[in-house]
């Protein structure tokens, strides 16, 4: 359930809004905080549309009962065009439940030309598309969507939205310049751009359920040893009349200043895999993987985690602090752990040490089949 904030409300509530600033907020929603039933599925296949590497030479495998097929030689019909890789993440996810299917994009990498080539090259058909979902405000996450929407708006459903984790996905973000208090731009998720396009977007600070087969954790809760590793630094408020909403945020002073990210807003993507457990996505996971994991579990009362996958942002860990988060996950007890995007290859090394049975390492263009 989704209740529209009608423009005239959204104004009213928010101090600090603009009138300029108020064209993409004709398009928006806030997500029922009611409890949800969570849905089950009977199977999930991810296709990695976007991540960092192609390997040509993986091999198909099944790890846990997950089946990986990954890419092979990655070229399209003409052998001049191939997978593209790139920093970033994409995931295109088709669910199944009895005879009905569902497909859901999950983020959309850094450039629309690798999103759109490596759809091409994969035979996906994102005209399909019931749900799209940004899992957080960083570029390299949705850095293809406008450029997909302009290739594939007319071909999706008319009612298709746009469901982010909150304001916060909208705020613009910048990165240290290496001189003391000086930053470059790292962009904002413009709202109006998804307007103009007809899109609504629809703020999930409370767990949703996503096109009846899936469903997003809501804020997740800090409550592991795991904390936010330095990344970018956010900017709040409103700028050409672009930007976040300052005044949704405590203490409203924040507006105007520049602070490091805490990602309030980051959701994961999760399924509930029938006789099996959760699949939790967490594509970029600066708030901790396993306060993604937990939160997932709280929301849905499922315990049971069948895979947890994504980008888990422990790239940059001390190698003590990766050592205990890869330890949690191993109490977590899940039957296999996907690492992708910002991961990183000392999480891989560290988590196949210790669960040398349960990690399955993905490339671009692989295809992961859960469940039946
Ligand atoms: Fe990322
Ligand atoms: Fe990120």
């Amino acid at each position: 359930m989704m209740r529209s904030l009608a423009r005239r409300d959204f104004l009213k509530a928010s101090a600090a809004l603009g009138a300029s600033a108020a064209a993409g907020f004709a398009c928006l929603e806030i997500a029922t905080a009611a409890p949800i039933e969570i849905p089950t599925v009977d199977a999930l296949t991810l296709r990695v549309l976007v991540d960092s590497a192609h390997d040509q030479f993986l091999k198909p495998s099944t790890v846990q009962g997950v089946v990986h097929q990954p890419p092979g030689g990655g070229r399209g019909s003409d052998y001049r065009k191939v997978l593209h890789n790139q920093w970033g993440l994409s995931l295109f996810a088709e669910s199944q439940r009895r005879d009905e299917t569902k497909t859901i994009l999950l983020d959309f990498g850094y450039t629309p030309e690798a999103l759109l080539n490596n759809i091409e090259i994969l035979k996906l058909d994102p005209s399909k598309a019931d749900a799209l979902i940004v899992s957080h405000g960083h570029h390299d996450h949705y850095g293809g969507l406008i450029g997909f929407l302009d290739r594939y708006r007319a071909s999706l459903p008319p009612d298709v939205k746009l469901f982010a984790g909150g304001e916060d996905n909208f705020c613009h973000r910048l990165v240290p310049s290496g001189t003391a208090g000086q930053f470059t731009d790292f962009g904002l998720l413009d709202r109006r751009e998804l307007a103009a396009r007809h899109i609504t977007t629809v703020l999930c600070e409370a767990p949703t359920v996503i096109a009846g087969h899936a469903f997003t954790t809501g804020q997740i809760k800090r409550r592991s040893l795991e904390r936010v590793l330095p990344n970018t630094f956010v900017e709040r408020g409103f700028k050409d009349g672009a930007g976040c909403d300052a005044a949704h945020y405590s203490p409203a002073e924040l507006e105007g200043k520049i602070i490091p990210d805490e990602h309030v807003h980051e959701h994961a993507t999760c399924f509930n895999l029938r006789d099996r457990g959760l699949v939790v996505i967490s594509s970029c996971g600066h708030v901790g993987i396993v306060n993604s994991v937990r939160q997932a579990q709280e929301v849905s009362g499922v315990e049971k985690i069948h895979a947890i996958v994504g980008g888990f942002h422990l790239g940059p860990a001390p190698k003590d602090y990766l050592t205990q988060v890869v330890a949690e996950i191993a109490k977590l007890k899940p039957d296999v752990v996907i690492p992708m995007h910002c991961s990183g290859l000392n999480f891989v090394l560290e988590a196949q040490a210790q669960m040398p049975e349960n990690v399955l390492v993905p490339t671009t263009g692989s295809r992961l089949r859960f469940g039946a």
